[in-house]
């Protein structure tokens, strides 16, 4: 891209391993709001960009689910002003949703599965998305999970499955998808794995534990192979 991105929430987790990956402008929250409008239109749009890559959430979900009014405001208002803006400057919005945009229960969804949230955030997510998909323009939805770096508990579930990975391994394919330029939905992780088997490989003495909160979600797994097959395609043009 000629142009830098413009990337909201850039001092998040995953904004931090972006910046080393992404160039960009990454303004605090302080400097951009996405909920404040007035700041959108009169401070963003100095310079231009060639797309804008949206971060900012409240992206815990009991926080999400405990300070409702102000998760929707962020998550979906938020995101229907920045997709709005990206329409109206006509450069492309990529937005990064969640795999509990799904009911993680039997796992392995697709692109086209339909969604039913998990839970609150997950629902906030997935009205995300349709503002992403609402406001008109060119649009890339990346759904995706992923753990901090180093894994800070003791021990680690045996019996959930995941395709989440590390923060810097899903930042890093991320970007690749940014620079492959690829629209619509797109979900993004790692081969299914337990929580467990993820721990470990970063941290070898973590234990296997068994998870007993009959509500949490059991199979978080995303069907990756359109991601796979992206990847293996763009390796194959640049030979
Ligand atoms: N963590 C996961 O496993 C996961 C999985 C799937 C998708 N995602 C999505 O990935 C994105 C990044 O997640 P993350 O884990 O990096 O989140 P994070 O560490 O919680 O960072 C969120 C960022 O959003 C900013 N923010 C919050 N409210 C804002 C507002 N009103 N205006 C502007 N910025 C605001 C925060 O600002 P401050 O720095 O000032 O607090 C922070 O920099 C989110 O959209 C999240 O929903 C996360």
């Amino acid at each position: 891209m000629e142009f830098p991105l413009l990337i909201t929430g850039g001092n998040g987790r995953l904004g931090t391993e972006l910046r080393r990956l992404i160039p960009g402008h990454y303004p605090t929250r302080a400097e951009l709001d996405v909920t404040n409008r007035t700041q959108i239109n009169g401070l963003v749009f100095e310079s231009s960009y060639a797309g804008i890559l949206h971060l900012a959430a409240i992206s815990d979900p009991k926080t999400a689910d405990a300070q409702r009014t102000l998760s929707y405001a962020v998550n979906v208002l938020g995101t229907r002003n920045m997709a709005r803006k990206a329409n109206e400057e006509n450069i492309p919005f990529i937005y990064i949703s969640s795999d509990y945009v799904f009911p993680c229960t039997t796992g392995g969804y697709k692109e086209e599965d339909a969604p039913a949230p998990a839970n609150w955030y997950g629902y906030t997510k997935y009205a995300g998305e349709l503002e992403a998909q609402l406001a008109g323009g060119e649009h890339l939805i990346i759904r995706t999970s992923f753990r901090p770096k180093i894994w800070s508990f003791p021990t680690a579930f045996s019996d959930i499955i995941t395709t989440a990975d590390y923060v810097d391994v899903i930042a890093q394919e991320i970007a690749t998808c940014v620079a492959l330029k690829i629209r619509g939905i797109i979900h993004i992780g790692t081969p299914a794995k337990s929580f467990y088997e993820l721990a470990a490989q970063r941290k070898p003495q973590v234990i296997p534990a068994l998870c007993t909160d009959p509500t949490f979600p059991r199979n978080r797994t995303l069907a990756i192979s359109r991601w796979l097959e992206a990847k293996h395609h763009a390796r194959g043009m640049v030979r």
